[in-house]
């Protein structure tokens, strides 16, 4: 069980921000990523539908023998305590209360900002995980343009710089103005250098893939499940389009990905 890989899902790609500081903070792992491309985004569907397709993306890790499952998506970490109970005993991990964490640490009473998908905002997920661990108040905003801008490479310029500021300029604006601001959706980090530049360098930018990262690897410690053997290749699958995952994917996952490497999966 220690040397099975561990599997990470996304609607997308996004969530290869995630595999990214997984692999350099865990590099003796194998990693299996699961992106649901034939159905992104989830960010605009409602939450049933969102657990439904979290349900099936997580089994198709599981048949595939995966030791935990982290779901580096914030719009499928709605699903969380759903798949905790559904795979039990096996480990799931989200990225929204290990964001909320790291936005506490930067600024413990606050103000938070939360920028993330319509679904993420809608259903209150950061609102709630901040509000177990502090009073601090949250202020949010659906930003749905920066996926597909994201996934077009359109990531810094004069069009970027003008959503970024349609967007981010009301809340900056807002009373409470934010301290920090968590990037509440995998994908925005490509996006980070205009929205650093939008919202100003008084203003921490907090990115959960890090501290996701932390936690997985203090999990892995404390239930021994720590690889002990040399990783074998990452493997990636998509439920469509592999030629475009392995080409987009290199926009969140930073480095090259073979797309021999990428396999087309049928999740239903
Ligand atoms: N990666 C998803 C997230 O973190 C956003 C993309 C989508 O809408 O599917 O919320």
């Amino acid at each position: 069980m220690n040397n099975a890989p561990i599997g990470i899902f996304d609607s997308g790609m996004g969530g290869l921000t995630v595999m990214r500081a997984l692999a350099k903070k865990l590099p003796g792992e194998q990693f299996l990523y699961l992106g649901d491309t034939a159905r992104l985004p989830y960010g605009t569907k409602s939450a049933d539908t969102v657990r439904r397709y979290a349900l099936q993306a997580a089994h198709a890790l599981t048949r595939r023998d995966v030791k935990l499952v982290v779901i580096a998506c914030n719009t499928a970490s709605v699903g969380l305590p759903y798949l905790q109970e559904a795979l039990a005993p096996l480990p799931v991990i989200g990225v929204i209360e290990p964001g909320a964490e790291a936005a506490l640490a930067a600024a413990p009473g606050g103000p938070i900002g939360v920028i993330a998908t319509e679904g993420t905002v809608k259903g209150g997920a950061y609102v709630r995980a901040i509000h177990a661990l502090s009073a601090a108040p949250v202020v949010q905003q659906a930003c749905p343009l920066f996926v597909p801008m994201a996934e077009e490479g359109l990531t810094d310029g004069p069009i970027a710089e003008a959503v970024a500021h349609r967007y981010l300029d009301p809340l900056m604006a807002r009373l409470p103005r934010p301290k920090v601001l968590v990037l509440g959706c995998t994908h925005y980090p490509a996006l980070k250098n205009v929205i650093a530049r939008v919202v100003g360098p008084d203003v921490t930018l907090v990115d959960s893939a890090a501290i996701t990262a932390d936690v997985v690897a203090r999990l892995l410690a404390e239930r021994g499940l720590a690889a002990s053997e040399s990783p074998g290749a990452h493997h990636f699958y998509c439920t469509d389009a592999p030629d475009r995952f392995a080409r987009v994917g290199e926009i969140f996952f930073g480095s090259q990905i073979d797309p021999g490497a990428v396999e087309q999966v049928d999740l239903q």
